[in-house]
């Protein structure tokens, strides 16, 4: 299996280009088997979790190519309303497909999603969602059969007790061709739903998003479109406490900065100068970092539970002790296990991390145990003395497009063997 060797102790310093986002990406595919023609999408990231959702689409009979960030879809010629157990165990986010495949062939068959590294992950709120929209689903050994007696969903007021991004995007996803009206309250407001609901609207959805409200007017048909998809903000926070940890500085370009709005103020907390540009952001970073006093997880527009994990790692060799707590999901603290193993004081009471920042850290053999986890690892190896062995790379190659390039070009010594 390979393994990143990074050798730690380098200042970052250049230039990064941010790629599309991989939490956008997933449900614009899997909005493409709405959609009558060839849709089209640029800016998509070339990641494991991508290549996944192609291999489901063509498992659907419908046909697409990857050439570069350029994606295409045509879904005309899909027919097989269903998802394989293998590629339901190796992506649980394919959960996102549910709803476009009942919109699209009325029924759907698939593997009940496994949880993950972050805990159980359920899909209640989707499944109850769809029931209220007309479905019956049949639970039955690991399996979900789900049905539209009607032929289609049924428009209806979904009210979410959490704003969930994936039951959010499967609600949208049903809603834009359904008979009649759905009005989901309490919905998700991440970047990456306005992101879907741009391409829905630009195929022909009728769809109104005010705050944490979506009204969709169902129509019949939707017509496939070209779209860029949005920039990646757990990539650029990823990059840039990457670069804060080492003391260096980067140009960060083709971001969005008001996605990562509540990022920004973090790293100037720890002592970071920020300069906001329309695409860019430039980040200096002082020779050691300030502890974070307090960060607490939130939905959208509140800290991103993804940009954690990276934030965790820079502050293990800040300048006093962070707190960190987590809101979202139950067991997000596995790597912290593998951060030990380098030295770092981190003690963690169910959802909260407390991090007692130390002079410096020391490489060791470590393994990546879920994606955000593997980037807390990689991080926690550029500011650490010696050399860092990371294994179990399948989790990072999910959500980082090429890596090791980025981080290469910025001066570190980091390579794949
Ligand atoms: C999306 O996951 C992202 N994944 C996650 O990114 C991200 O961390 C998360 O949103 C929160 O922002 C993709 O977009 C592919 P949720 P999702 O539904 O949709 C509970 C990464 O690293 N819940 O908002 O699964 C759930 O258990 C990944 O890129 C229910 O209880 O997140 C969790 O506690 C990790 N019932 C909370 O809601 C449900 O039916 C948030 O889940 C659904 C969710």
């Amino acid at each position: 299996m390979p393994h990143l060797l990074i050798d730690g102790g380098r200042r970052l310093n250049g230039t990064v280009a941010i790629h599309g986002a991989k939490n956008a990406v997933l449900p614009l595919l899997a909005a493409t088997l709405l959609a009558d023609g060839e849709s089209v999408l640029h800016n998509a990231p070339q990641l494991s979790d991508v290549e996944g959702c192609l291999e489901i689409l063509s498992g659907f009979g419908c046909r697409t190519t990857q050439e570069g960030d350029t994606i295409t879809v045509c879904a005309d010629a899909a027919d097989t309303p269903s998802i394989t157990d293998e590629l339901m165990r190796k992506m649980r986010s394919s959960i996102v497909f549910l709803g476009a495949m009942m919109a699209r062939f009325g029924e759907a068959h698939l593997s009940y999603p496994g949880g993950c590294e972050l805990g159980p992950r359920p899909i209640d709120l989707h499944l109850a969602a769809f029931r209220l929209m007309g479905a019956e689903i049949h639970e039955e050994g690991g399996q979900l059969h789900a049905f539209l007696p009607e032929g289609r969903f049924l428009g209806n007021t979904v009210s979410l007790s959490f704003p969930s991004v994936g039951a959010t995007e499967n609600i949208l996803l049903a809603a834009v061709t359904a008979k009649g009206t759905t009005t989901i309250l309490n919905a998700a407001r991440e970047p990456e739903i306005i992101d879907l609901a741009a391409y829905l609207s630009a195929c022909g959805a009728r769809i109104h998003i005010d705050g944490g409200t979506i009204t969709v007017e169902g129509v019949e048909r939707l017509t496939a479109c070209t779209h860029t998809v949005i920039p990646d903000r757990i990539e650029a926070a990823t990059y840039m406490a990457a670069v804060a940890v080492t003391g260096g500085s980067a140009v960060l370009e083709r971001l969005c900065p008001a996605h990562i709005a509540t990022v920004l103020p973090v790293f100037a907390e720890m002592g970071c100068r920020i300069s906001e540009f329309p695409q860019q952001i430039v980040l200096n970073a002082p020779a050691r970092l300030n502890r974070i006093p307090f960060l607490r997880t939130m939905p959208y527009p509140g800290f991103p539970t993804d940009a954690a994990a990276p934030l965790l790692a820079a502050a293990t060799v800040a300048n006093g002790t962070s707190v960190f707590v987590e809101s979202i999901f139950e067991s997000r603290y596995k790597y912290v296990g593998e951060l030990a193993r380098m030295g770092a004081h981190i003690k963690i009471e169910s959802r909260v991390a407390i991090v007692e920042g130390v002079p410096s850290l020391s490489g060791a053999a470590v393994d990546c145990t879920d994606l955000r986890g593997g980037a807390a690892l990689v991080i926690a190896a550029l500011a650490a003395e010696g050399r860092t062995v990371i294994g179990e790379l399948t989790h990072l190659d999910r959500g980082y497009d090429h890596l090791e390039d980025t981080l290469t070009a910025l001066g570190a010594r980091v390579q794949r063997k």
